[in-house]
C-alpha cells in the first residue's frame, strides 16, 4: 500500500526497508558502472553537504554568508577556466546551466533572434532549452574528427542567430569543438558564444597541466560569453552540482527577476529555480579548497591512464574498433562484425552498465573505475564479441 499511513513507522524500520530496497541498485564500487558521467562523491564533500543541508540559496538575504561563498566557488571555477572574475551560480546540473545560458543569450538580443546554432553532437539539454524558450535549434554537421564543422557553422549563422554553442567534451565521445575559431565567428557575427564544458571543464585544464595537447576552449577566447562546468561529474561533488559562469554581470542580469516576498528581504534571482540547495555549493567550495589543483590533477592523471589502457585493450580485440582516439576519459567503441546495438544488449545482459549512442558504445572512465575493473571488462567484452561472431557464423 503506497498511500500515506495515519501512524508513523519507527526510523530503524524505515531505514532497514530503504537499505534492503536500494541494495538492488548498482554501486560505483562494483566496477559495473562504466557508462555514467557521475561517480561516488568525495567523502569530504558528503560530510560538508550533510552539515549544511538546511541552507537555501533561493533566499540569499537570509543566507548571506552562503551567498558570498557561492560567489567564491564561482570564482574558483572561473579561475579554472581562465576567468577568475566570472559571475554565475552553482545550479542543479548541466541541463539547468545550458538552459540559463540560452535564456541569457535570447534576452541579451532583446528577443530579436530565434535560433541556436549548435553541433550535431550537442547535449539534449539544448533541445529542452529551445523548446522552453521558443527557439529553433539549428544543427551543424560534424567534421571527420567529430568536431563542429566550421564551414557549415558559418553557413548556418544569420541575423536570426542569438547563440552559437561549442562543446568542450562532447557527451558521446569527449571531443572538443574548435572553440578558438568559434570565438572568432561569434565576434564577427555578433552572437553570444556559449561553451558547454559540463564534462570537460574539470578535465581539460588538468590534462593541459599534465602535458597533454589541449586546444583553447575557455574564457581566454574573447568571444566566449558563458560556460557550463559541472562539479557533479568529474568534480566529485554530490548531486546536484552544476555550474554556470558568465563573463560579466550584465549577462547574468539579462535573466534577472526581482523577488519581493522572501524572509531575507527583497532580492534578485538569476536562476531557473527559486529554492535551491546551499549545501551543494558549500560542498563544491569545500572540495575545491581541499583538493586544490594538485588533487584534481592526480585524479585526472589516473583516469586518463586507465582510459588509454582500455583503449589499447579494445584495439587488441578482433572485431572491435575505437570510434576515435580518446581526447578525454571517454571511449567510443564500435563493433565491426555484428551490430554495435546487439553487442550493447549482450553487455547489459552480462551486468555492464554501459551507454549506447547512435552507432557506438560509450565508456566513461570515471574515478571509481580501477585497473582491475578494466581487466574484467575487457575479458568479458572479448568473450561477448567471440560468442556473437560464432553465433553469426552458425
Ligand atoms: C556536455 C554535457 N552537457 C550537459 C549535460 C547535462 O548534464 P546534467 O545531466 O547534469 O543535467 C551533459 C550530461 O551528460 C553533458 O554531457
Amino acid at each position: 500500500m503506497n498511500g500515506l499511513q495515519e501512524k508513523g513507522i519507527p526510523r530503524d524500520v524505515v531505514l532497514k526497508e530503504l537499505k534492503t530496497r536500494l541494495g538492488k541498485d548498482l554501486t560505483y564500487d562494483s566496477g559495473r558502472i562504466l557508462g555514467s558521467m557521475c561517480t561516488s562523491p568525495h567523502p569530504f564533500a558528503k560530510q560538508v553537504y550533510a552539515h549544511f543541508f538546511e541552507k537555501n540559496l533561493g533566499d540569499p538575504g537570509l543566507f548571506t554568508a552562503n551567498a558570498e561563498i557561492e560567489r567564491e566557488a564561482v570564482q574558483m571555477l572561473g579561475s579554472l577556466l581562465s576567468h577568475p572574475k566570472a559571475v554565475g551560480h552553482i545550479v542543479s546540473g548541466g541541463t539547468e546551466a545550458n538552459i540559463l545560458a540560452m535564456w541569457m543569450a535570447r534576452n541579451l538580443h532583446n528577443n530579436r533572434c530565434n535560433e541556436i546554432v549548435a553541433p550535431e553532437s550537442v547535449h539534449l539539454s539544448f533541445e529542452k532549452a529551445a523548446d522552453l524558450l521558443n527557439l529553433k535549434l539549428v544543427k551543424v554537421k560534424l567534421d571527420d574528427n567529430f568536431r563542429m564543422d566550421l564551414e557549415d557553422a558559418s553557413r548556418k549563422l544569420s541575423d536570426k542567430t542569438c547563440a552559437l554553442v561549442g562543446v568542450a567534451g562532447t557527451t558521446g565521445l569527449g571531443v572538443v569543438d574548435p572553440i578558438a575559431e568559434l570565438s572568432e565567428l561569434s565576434l564577427t557575427h555578433n552572437v553570444t558564444l556559449h561553451v558547454d564544458a559540463a564534462f570537460g571543464g574539470f578535465v581539460l585544464p588538468f590534462l593541459r597541466e599534465l602535458g597533454y595537447d589541449v586546444p583553447d576552449f575557455d574564457f581566454t577566447q574573447l568571444g566566449v560569453s558563458s560556460m557550463t562546468i559541472d562539479a557533479h561529474k568529474m568534480g566529485l561533488a554530490p548531486i546536484p552540482a552544476g555550474g554556470i559562469l558568465f563573463r560579466d554581470e550584465s549577462m547574468m542580469k539579462a535573466v534577472s527577476k526581482r523577488v519581493s516576498y522572501l524572509a531575507g528581504g527583497e532580492t534578485e534571482q538569476t536562476t531557473l529555480v527559486g529554492t535551491r540547495p546551499g549545501a551543494s555549493c558549500l560542498a563544491v567550495w569545500a572540495l575545491l579548497k581541499h583538493m586544490g589543483r594538485q588533487g584534481y590533477r592526480n585524479i585526472i592523471k589516473r583516469c586518463m591512464q586507465m582510459t588509454l589502457k582500455l583503449a589499447s585493450g579494445i584495439e587488441q580485440i578482433d572485431g572491435l574498433r575505437l570510434v576515435t582516439r580518446p581526447t578525454l576519459n571517454i571511449v567510443g567503441i564500435k563493433s565491426e562484425g555484428s551490430s554495435t546495438e546487439l553487442l550493447a544488449q549482450t553487455l547489459r545482459r552480462r551486468g555492464w552498465a554501459i551507454a549506447l549512442f547512435p552507432g557506438h558504445i560509450r565508456i566513461v572512465v570515471m574515478p571509481h573505475v580501477t585497473a582491475a575493473h578494466i581487466d574484467v571488462f575487457l575479458e568479458d567484452l572479448n568473450d561477448a564479441v567471440k560468442k556473437l561472431k560464432s553465433r553469426k557464423g552458425t
